[in-house]
């Protein structure tokens, strides 16, 4: 069966951009001009799921507003002949068709993808965390999708990230597998793996591998009576990670099984100062309109030694 919706959680706080995020959704800061939560949804369109439910909490309305139509906005764009911007305001609500649901209380990932379970039910899901950009020339969602349908089971993302990094993300214990499998979605051999275990936030001597696991998952619907069992763990926080490590463990038939798809391309986490940054310098100088003009101000300005 094919896949056909996507989860993104946006109901965490984003302490980490505080005072821009205090009243503003972190997931609709824009990176040049289009909030970051906008470039996911596409991304999930891309990969063909069309059904897309959106966790968001308190002070989160915005988001949903933002994938609505505002039919004055547009009539007033329309009466000025002002063609450009009237499809940039509509593209958001006609990517996917969008469902949202509340996290009343943020009390970590984990629970706030147990809040889609009414809205998932019993079928696999993929997971895109709202605050985590994948640049479209890197198609990993698709191959995780592929991965998902060979081999069945949960799919997660992996990584390589410096030792000392590794505290930030969750951990993957992982193992190889048969040789010949990965071609046959495409993929090198080495850049499937199995994951045999996952911890949340390692010590660096703790760590299990290099391997991160990063905002993209493919989860089987198990994970919704996992996650109900999952108690507090780091930061007093339901951890996804907790909910898929206990996935490794459970037989196939009870919808165990997960594998790890290595990523080497490009990401931005744009909860985070210096990531944001850095996606909105990398796509400002694809822009269309802009990246010409931004990329030479850009190099007169690195070249400056007065700036
Ligand atoms: P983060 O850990 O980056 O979000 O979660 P956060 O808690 O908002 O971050 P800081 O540390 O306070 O800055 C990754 C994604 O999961 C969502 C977030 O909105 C983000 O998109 N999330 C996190 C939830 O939906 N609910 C939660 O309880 C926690």
């Amino acid at each position: 069966m094919g896949l056909s919706k996507a989860v993104i959680p946006a109901a965490g706080l984003g302490t980490r951009f505080l005072p821009a995020t205090k009243a503003i959704p972190k997931e609709l800061l824009p990176v040049v001009d289009v909030p970051a939560i906008q470039y996911v949804v596409a991304e999930a369109a891309a990969a063909g799921l069309h059904d897309v439910l959106i966790v968001t909490g308190h002070g989160k309305d915005a988001i949903a507003d933002h994938f609505d139509q505002t039919p004055e906005l547009e009539r007033l764009l329309a009466a000025k002949g002002d063609a450009a911007r009237l499809e940039a305001v509509r593209i958001p609500a006609q990517l996917a068709h969008i469902h949202t649901v509340r996290q009343g209380n943020p009390r970590g990932l984990g629970h706030a993808v147990g809040c889609a379970r009414d809205h998932v039910g019993n079928e696999p899901f993929a997971v895109l965390l709202g605050d985590d950009l994948i640049d479209e020339r890197d198609p990993l969602l698709r191959s995780m999708l592929a991965v998902r349908q060979l081999l069945g089971g949960s799919v997660v993302t992996l990584m390589p990230v410096p030792r000392e990094q590794i505290g930030l993300y969750g951990s993957a214990g992982v193992a190889p597998i048969a040789p010949g499998l990965a071609p046959q979605v495409g993929l090198a051999d080495g850049d499937v793996l199995r994951v045999e275990k996952l911890i949340e936030k390692p010590a660096p001597q703790q760590a299990l591998s290099d391997f991160a696991v990063i905002g993209r998952y493919v989860l089987h619907p198990a994970v919704f009576d996992v996650i109900e069992r999952t108690p507090p763990g780091v930061g007093g926080e339901i951890q996804l990670t907790d909910a898929i490590g206990a996935l490794t463990a459970l037989p196939a038939d009870r919808g165990g099984g997960v594998h790890g798809v290595v990523f080497k391309g490009r990401r931005y986490d744009t909860g985070d100062k210096l990531d944001y940054l850095k996606a909105v310098v990398r796509l400002a100088c694809r822009h269309p309109e802009l990246g010409a003009d931004f990329s030479d101000w850009l190099t007169g300005f690195v070249g400056d030694k007065a700036r």
